[in-house]
């Protein structure tokens, strides 16, 4: 199928010019269908879907594990991205004199389960962000013998660059660093894959590139770390047989499984299921060549028109499909209220406006938003 053939599956392009995924994207018609497929079930007959969701559970997580090059054991499915990046930063054995490292400009969610860790004597270390970049040498030069671990966005929230993960990875592996990967940003708009680079750990929510219902996401722990991550959060579905109502003694299930402590919303869960079905199907290096596209045009047209452009855009490994822009002159907010006044719908980040398409979006979006502009 071709790419514009699948705005069937969006009515939402109906009612406005959407470029706004990197906050959270519409979503597809047969996400609806499957997260309603389960309501509609519970509506008419309460629970008798509970015969078979332990089978439902685990396919999605199948699915999940296949779309990040994972095995269904290293991951666990969560309600957002701060669920799995709590696991791990509750779950580590930090000792009182560790350190870590995040890079400043992380969105909120990838530091304050950092900072909280200074209250057990773990030093949070920000690394600088370079004209919104962030080097892996200006990492390397914050470590020493104590530091733990690395916690950083594959692509940042407020400029859409994309960090360069596999330099990353090497100089933790070789310094023994963990790397703790926020992928929210990243997964359903860039090919992702946990074992190139190889990363540790990996958390991402739905809602954002990979159009799935709000409270969903996936955590993957690397084999080996599952269980080096203390049990902190445990509840009856972290144990090996969860239907076994009467043994309090069971062990913790040996699998990543154990971090999906209770109750699932399996029904945004089934959404995220067939949003990655979708996302598959459309195909991530086709998703990924489109992207560029689209945002080739929309720089060109902004600069053409006198807005600077505050994405770093250089280099094709330093790009994703988010773009930010500012004008020298008028404030964003200004330029935001145009934008959403002519039904073109974008972010305001600080004083940049931060545009996000989809794999749907045309070239002839990208042309509106620019005509807004005057
Ligand atoms: C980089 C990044 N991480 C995390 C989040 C959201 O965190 P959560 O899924 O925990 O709500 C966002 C945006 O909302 C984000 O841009």
């Amino acid at each position: 199928m071709e790419l514009h053939e699948y705005r069937s599956l969006f009515p939402s392009v109906a009612n406005h010019v959407y470029l706004n995924h990197a906050a959270c994207s519409p979503l597809p018609a047969p996400t609806v269908q499957a997260t309603q497929s389960l309501l509609e079930e519970q509506h008419l007959y309460g629970c008798r879907y509970s015969n078979g969701w332990m089978g439902l559970v685990d396919k999605i997580r199948d699915t999940a594990a296949r779309f990040i090059g994972a095995s269904p054991e290293e991951v666990a499915l969560t309600r957002n991205t701060s669920h799995g990046l709590l696991l791990v930063a509750n779950g580590l054995p930090w000792r009182s004199g560790d350190n870590l490292i995040v890079p400043h400009g992380e969105f909120t969610a990838n530091v304050y389960p950092w900072l909280t860790l200074r209250g057990r004597g773990v030093e949070v270390r920000f690394a600088p962000m370079r004209d919104n970049r962030i080097l892996p040498e200006d990492i390397e030069a914050l470590m020493d013998s104590r530091t733990r671990l690395v916690a950083i966005s594959a692509v940042q929230f407020g400029s859409g660059f994309r960090c360069d993960l596999h330099a990353i990875a090497a100089i933790c592996r070789a310094r023994g660093v963990l790397l703790c990967v926020d992928g929210i940003q990243a997964l359903g708009q860039v090919p992702f894959n946990v074992n190139d680079p190889q990363v540790d750990f990996l958390s991402a929510g739905g809602p954002k590139w990979l159009m799935a219902p709000l409270g969903t996401g996936i955590f993957y722990c690397r084999k080996g770390l599952i269980e080096q991550l203390a049990p902190v959060f445990m509840g009856w579905r972290s144990t090996l047989d969860s239907e076994n109502y009467y043994d309090y003694n069971m062990p913790w299930h040996p699998t990543a499984r154990r971090f999906e402590e209770a109750t699932l919303n399996i029904p945004g869960l089934l959404g995220l299921q067939a949003s990655m079905n979708l996302l598959t199907e459309v195909g991530l290096e086709r998703i990924r060549a489109h992207l560029l596209r689209l945002t080739d045009a929309l720089a060109d047209g902004l600069r053409a028109r006198g807005y600077v452009i505050t994405t770093p855009m250089d280099s094709e490994s330093e790009r994703s499909g988010i773009v930010c822009f500012k004008h020298p002159v008028r404030k964003a907010a200004e330029i935001h209220a145009q934008l959403t006044a002519a039904n073109v719908i974008v972010s305001l980040r600080g004083d940049v406006i931060r545009v996000s398409p989809h794999f749907y979006n045309t070239l002839e979006e990208i042309e509106s938003l620019l005509r807004a502009l005057g």
